[in-house]
């Protein structure tokens, strides 16, 4: 029984209201906000970076978790550790070097994470599971919100499998939504971000996403 954490993705949201959004998620029980950085280089998509998030922490009662769609990323790491980040996620693709990355996301005093995009296997974070905190497995190419869930499961089987009793957290981005959910949950993910599904229509709508039933797969 592993407790299912909900990260709604700010991506979505009415881009000039930020706090109210973010009360509006958290007040339906967002347990995590999740912030996805663009760079218009690592993704063809550019949003906001480290005053826009700097900006945003009041606003965030609960984990402000920050997925850094950028290359190069250790230049910026202090940046987003004096934003307020708590959890700081790089991309494996994003260059040589993630062992060094991941040893300066923690010694910034962040938890750290690293994302799989779909084309890479889970056997690449093998020699990286005791620095990491977080594995984000990309159920869409990034860049974009709104795109067709791609089928990971087979990898957040084998992912969860090579985690063994380490604490580190199986994330899902990507096309979550009530019939998804489930899937990657059942597989074992346990925190599963969603952008579209969850700001639809200017409206939050975060318990007609998940339901009450996923919190207790
Ligand atoms: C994609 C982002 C995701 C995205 C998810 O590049 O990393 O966090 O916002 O959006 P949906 O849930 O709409 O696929
Ligand atoms: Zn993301």
């Amino acid at each position: 029984n592993r407790s299912i954490k909900i990260a709604p993705s700010i991506l979505s949201a009415d881009f000039a209201n930020f706090g109210a959004e973010i009360q509006a998620i958290e007040a339906q029980g967002a347990d995590w906000v999740h912030i996805d950085v663009m760079d218009g280089h690592f993704v063809p998509n550019l949003t906001f970076g480290p005053p826009a998030v700097k900006a945003f922490r009041p606003h965030v009662k609960t984990v402000m978790d920050v997925h850094l769609m950028i290359s190069p990323v250790d230049a910026y790491i202090d940046a987003y550790a004096d934003a307020g980040a708590d959890i700081l996620t790089a991309h494996i693709e994003a260059g040589p070097h993630t062992h060094r990355t991941l040893q300066a996301i923690r010694g910034a005093g962040m938890k750290a994470g690293v994302a799989l995009n779909p084309g890479t296997p889970a056997h690449a974070v093998e020699h990286l599971l005791d620095l990491t905190d977080l594995i984000c497995v990309m159920t869409v190419n990034p860049g974009f919100g709104g795109q067709k869930f791609i089928d990971m499961t087979d990898k957040i089987r084998t992912l969860r499998a090579m985690i063994g009793d380490r604490e580190v957290h199986i994330e899902i981005d990507g096309g979550v939504d009530t019939t998804t959910a489930p899937l990657v949950a059942a597989a074992g993910a346990d925190v599963l971000v969603a952008g579209s599904a969850v700001f639809r229509g200017g409206s939050v709508d975060m318990p007609s996403v998940y339901g009450d039933n996923i919190k207790a797969i």
